[in-house]
């Protein structure tokens, strides 16, 4: 039962077409303290309309008001308080829990519609920076939201495994690479090879013409250099795979954008057939300027193609495999402008999803203050964060719980959840420091304080496993509980919030909030004491343990039932 609903449906009947029901709705406030009631109505806009004091029209809606379902309605001043009936909300927000599981919240409003989701995308021959960490934990929970909101999200990671940057890898190994070394150690050899390329480059131009004769060799399908290219992202992929199963993320396609390699000829034929193709010294551009865009440069003058050219294929295959709902990008918000012209290209053309195109950017993150670099040379693996964070929650769990029989599992759902967790409870346009000691702390808004409140609530579970949990009969008199299932209940809206605005920090954020009434009400009531109320109140703390699982699991955070 939707409470907001029936708010706004008592409201709108009493209210006789004064304002719709979405302008009603929209202006229920919810208090801070649940002393002003459960939801609350302000009478300000009321006040514009009829020309009345708003106190005076507060009484009025007041006297004419159906309150069945509802404990009271109060007027305060300008305000109408809604108090709910405690017991009927508590027994059915507690039994739809229950009964649904950790299929509570979900709904069909995606109707199966498919959704690409452009996600991670790292390049080959170089390291996966804090930027792809973010592109993967976003996207992966945002594939979770949507599959949660009816959609079928399908993972897509558009590996960087094409352009003139590996012309100029292939030309460094050629000239001061090592296959031993390059077996032993691939990115970081690799990386070497490239930073050294850039720096003798400088004095030495005819390097360049070199890496661009390679590339242009790689294009046209020459043996050597393709089966470098290969040893090189094979390499790398393997890499990569490691950070991914540390994660936990897994995709459903990996087609880079080698992948549209024999798909460009097409492109450049559709642009030319519509028109939209002109010279510019000597290179294929397209006008955007009606968009007040730059041109966007569709392939240089020697023929070769661009990251544009692979993304415009990119986005025709998708359109003819999929028959997108939805078409996201989840990309660094420095791409915002190539994004516009990516669009405005795709719009130009023509192509049915073009509109459905969804640019999903987020922010920058920095690592204990430090920039991500690779031409620099200046790298902080993220690799190495994620082991320096298992190896930091192993310490804390030591020390806290030296007996736990699966020490080593916990401290990596607990290492890696805290920096999943961290870096998405931020608004994902936010740029984020990532300051990994204060991710871990176990109190505060972190991931191992929402895994420590499940873990409590299991634990709670556990000590009353003969009890049977039944989510009716008894009222839970304890004040402490009233906002943990008021919370609970805002589940199935906050669900629907967090894939309308493809964010996964309203789940986090939610996540946050529901731990800290629940440890609120274990800080000041005895649950487990044996009394008439006891199966009500572990009732609770198993429908708090489920929703808590279940909105880790939408970030891509593990839960342990112990830690
Ligand atoms: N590989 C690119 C990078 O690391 C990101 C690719 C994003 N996806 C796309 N379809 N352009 O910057």
């Amino acid at each position: 039962m939707d409470y907001k609903q029936k708010v706004t449906a008592a409201l709108t009947a009493a209210l006789d077409g004064q304002l719709t029901a979405d302008e009603i709705s929209n202006k229920i406030e919810r208090p801070k303290t649940s002393d002003k009631g459960d939801l609350a109505f302000p009478t300000f806009t009321l006040a514009k309309v009829l020309h009345q004091a708003p106190q005076q029209i507060a009484k009025d809606v007041a006297a004419k008001l159906d309150t069945t379902g509802f404990e009271k309605v109060e007027v305060v001043g300008p305000y109408l308080n809604f108090f709910f009936d405690k017991n009927a909300f508590s027994e059915e927000t507690l039994k739809t829990v229950l009964t649904e599981g950790a299929d509570y919240g979900k709904n069909e409003e995606g109707a199966g519609g498919n959704v690409p989701i452009d996600m991670s995308s790292p390049n080959i021959a170089k390291p996966m920076s804090m930027g792809h960490l973010r592109s993967t934990v976003i996207g992966n929970s945002i594939a979770e939201i949507l599959t949660k909101n009816g959609y079928h999200p399908i993972k897509d990671n558009h590996l960087g495994d094409w352009g003139t940057q590996f012309g100029k890898l292939i030309t460094a190994y050629k000239l001061w690479g090592n296959e031993a070394d390059v077996k032993r150690d691939p990115i970081n050899k690799l990386v070497e090879y490239y930073v050294r390329f850039h720096k003798e480059d400088v004095e030495h131009p005819e390097l360049d013409d070199e890496a661009r004769e390679w590339f242009r060799k790689l294009e046209a399908g020459d043996p050597e250099a393709n089966k470098l290219w290969a040893w090189f992202r094979e390499a790398s992929l393997q890499e990569f795979s490691q950070v991914y199963d540390e994660l936990g993320v897994s995709f459903d396609t990996f087609n880079g954008e080698a992948f549209y390699n024999d798909k460009l000829e097409e492109v450049v034929q559709i642009l030319k057939d519509k028109h939209l193709l002109v010279e510019s010294q000597g290179a294929q551009v397209v006008d955007l300027s009606k968009y007040d865009l730059n041109p966007a440069l569709i392939l240089k003058s020697d023929g070769a193609s661009l990251y544009i050219t692979r993304d415009i294929a990119t986005a025709l295959y998708r359109d003819r495999t999929y028959a997108p709902a939805k078409n996201l990008y989840v990309v660094g918000s420095e791409q915002a402008y190539y994004f516009k012209q990516l669009k405005a290209v795709l719009t130009e053309i023509g192509l049915p999803s073009a509109s459905k195109l969804q640019y999903v950017p987020f922010g920058l993150i920095t690592v204990d203050g430090k920039k991500l670099s690779t031409r620099s040379g200046r790298i902080i693996l993220l690799a190495k964060v994620l082991e320096e964070s298992v190896k930091l929650a192993g310490e804390e769990i030591n020390e806290k719980n030296p007996d736990l029989p699966n020490k080593e599992e916990v401290a990596h759902q607990v290492g890696v959840g805290a920096i999943v967790f961290g870096d998405l409870k931020n608004e994902r346009t936010n740029a984020i420091d990532f300051v990994l000691a204060d991710q871990l702390k176990f109190e505060g808004e972190t991931g191992p304080y929402v895994q420590y409140a499940h873990a409590r609530a299991e634990s709670i579970l556990r000590k009353a496993a003969s009890v049977d949990v039944k989510a009716g009969g008894n009222e839970i008199s304890d004040p402490e509980a009233w906002d943990t299932i008021k919370t609970l209940a805002d589940f199935p809206a906050t669900v629907k919030m967090a894939c309308a605005e493809l964010e996964p920090s309203v789940i986090a954020k939610f996540a946050i909030r529901l731990s800290k009434t629940f440890n609120k009400y274990y800080a000041h009531s005895k649950i487990l004491a044996e009394d008439a109320e006891l199966p009500a109140r572990l009732a609770l703390v198993k429908a708090v343990s489920t929703v808590l699982k279940e909105s880790l699991r939408l970030l891509g955070v593990q839960a342990p039932d112990e830690m």
